[in-house]
């Protein structure tokens, strides 16, 4: 039994000890927007939070992420953050499924780095994949969402690592 803090809530769970924080989320909490695609850390739309950092969360064990924080795009409500009112206003979406990674990944790239440079946004979210190709969108959004950020610092603490890279860490380490 492990004891998860998703979205500001403790959750019990009796998941196997291989269960991945994705099944978890998915399954026993029903966190829609923790998708899944690829199944293999290339995508990114199973993005999620831990302690602020991006990760893949088909590629974390739930078990590793006892005593850290979990955040999913549900953690707002119906509030929309700074980040999420970009991607609208931008039109940064076709079918949405990508969305929900992407904002995440955002918010922690401007968490860290209030004022990215275009090369540095194609960096941070080079672990995030848009099969629409709504790519031009998406970085008009992140530059919108960095001058709001900018303006009112959202602080969040993160890394400077991509979704993959860091989900791929994790899982050397807990399989090593
Ligand atoms: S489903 Fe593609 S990275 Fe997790
Ligand atoms: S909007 Fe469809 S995959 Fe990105």
């Amino acid at each position: 039994m492990i004891s998860l803090t998703v979205n500001g809530r403790t959750h019990t769970s009796t998941c196997s000890e291989d269960a991945r924080l994705l099944d978890v989320l998915r399954n026993e909490l029903g966190l829609g927007s923790v998708r899944e695609a690829c199944g293999v850390g290339a995508c990114g739309s199973c993005t999620v939070l831990l302690d602020g950092k991006p990760v893949s969360s088909c590629l974390v064990f739930a078990f590793r992420c006892e005593n850290q924080r979990i955040e999913t795009i549900e953690a707002r409500g119906n509030e929309l953050s700074a980040v999420q009112q970009a991607f609208l206003d931008c039109g940064a979406l076709q079918c949405g499924y990508c969305t929900p990674g992407f904002v995440l990944s955002t918010t922690a790239l401007l968490a860290g780095n209030p004022t990215p440079s275009d090369d540095e946004i194609r960096e941070y979210l080079a672990g995030n994949l848009c099969r629409c190709g709504a790519y031009l969108e998406i970085m008009a959004a992140v530059r919108q969402a960095s001058q709001a950020t900018a303006a009112h610092p959202e602080v969040r603490p993160t890394s400077r690592l991509s979704p993959r890279t860091e989900s791929a860490e994790l899982l050397a380490t807990d399989l090593a």
